[in-house]
């Protein structure tokens, strides 16, 4: 299979290699990025130009992935599926419901597989505590949680208003449906602030938010971040049924624990590739699987959008200060 990368910063050239070095019979054959005046060596022999356009008239490329930045998702994904590539794309696959409605309805009238890149599903972790919730093990969902603490050390000027909702808890809002299958967000209340920038918080910059989601089936869900951590980058997970509680994550990045004077210490991972290296090259693999067996991406195009509707509905609600129904 051939594919071609669109977007080669920092999380393009972690899919970069995998397409090159890390997939069995797929090979990263360019590499389009305006601002990329080299590759490196770990992205192979790839061609690297300067535009998507380049990628899309190639018909030798069968998939695309897409690692832009999120403003140019929607137009990239509508293009590429015109052109009848496959399409891999970050997250959040759109920024606007409108936009994400085109992308759904673009990729399904080509017939092309569109999968989303929320990775949690793919993290052993995550797979397993849903396996517990499918089997019954866990009974029915009371209480859910989801948390992402980044490692800090952002430029605040850099970042767009709302980031924290639309590109970071975006993944704790499908985490939470994720882990609450069969469930709608039915209702959503959001607190935000820039706690660990106060001085921006003039500016727009919101980098600490809780959001409460209520869901059809009643249960209620916690998705909390914060942009800086001291000690790394933390991503967990939490379901308390009538049966019991699943928790996902813990922050470390290996299982070793070292034991001094000083007490116990553990290693923890610090950036989203530690800690989820494993997760962004599976979910490359099931979706080449998808593209090469023609089966059904396994995360589509309306969880992007379901997603999408929680992460605007908090932004309203922490706007407004009332709770945001759906
Ligand atoms: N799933 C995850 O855990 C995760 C982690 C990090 C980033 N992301 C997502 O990946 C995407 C990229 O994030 P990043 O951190 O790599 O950003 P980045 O700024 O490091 O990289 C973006 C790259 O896209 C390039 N680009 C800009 N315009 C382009 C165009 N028209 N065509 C092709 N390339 C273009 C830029 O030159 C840059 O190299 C975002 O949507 C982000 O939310 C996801």
């Amino acid at each position: 299979m051939r594919v071609a990368l669109i977007g080669a910063g920092r999380m393009g050239l972690f899919h970069g290699q995998t397409l090159a070095q890390r997939l069995p019979g797929v090979t990263l054959v360019t590499v389009a990025d305006p601002a990329a005046t080299g590759l490196p060596p770990a992205l192979g022999p790839a061609r690297l130009v300067a535009s998507a356009d380049e990628v899309l008239d190639d018909p030798s490329v069968d998939a695309v992935v897409i690692a832009a930045p999120a403003p140019l998702h929607a137009d990239l994904v509508v293009a590429a599926a015109s052109a009848g590539k496959a399409v891999f794309c970050e997250k959040p696959a759109s920024l606007t419901l409108d936009d994400l409605d085109r992308v759904i309805d673009a990729t399904a009238a080509a017939g092309v597989v569109l999968q989303v890149g929320f990775n949690r599903r793919f993290d052993p972790g995550w797979r397993a505590a849903r396996a517990l919730i499918d089997d019954g093990t866990v009974g029915t969902p009371r209480l859910l949680r989801s948390m992402t603490r980044d490692p800090g050390g952002f430029d605040p000027s850099r970042v767009p208003p709302c980031t924290i909702f639309l590109e970071t808890l975006i993944h704790d809002f499908d985490t939470l449906r994720f882990l609450n299958p069969g469930a709608r967000a039915v209702s959503v209340f959001a607190v935000a602030d820039a706690l660990v920038e106060p001085a921006w918080a003039d500016r727009g910059l919101l980098d600490t938010a809780v959001v409460t989601v209520r869901f059809s089936n009643g249960a209620i869900g916690v998705a909390e971040a914060c942009f800086e951590a001291a000690y790394g980058y933390d991503v967990r997970g939490e379901v308390l049924g009538s049966g019991g509680m699943v928790t996902t994550g813990d922050g470390r990045a290996t299982t070793m624990t070292f034991a001094g004077s000083a007490g116990r210490v553990v290693d923890t991972a610090r950036g989203d590739q530690a800690l989820f290296g494993s997760a962004y090259v599976a979910e490359l693999a099931a979706f080449t699987t998808s593209v090469r067996e023609k089966t059904p991406a396994v995360v589509t195009g309306p969880d992007a959008r379901a997603a999408l509707e929680i992460a605007l509905a908090a932004r309203e609600s922490a706007r407004t200060g009332q709770p945001v129904p759906l």
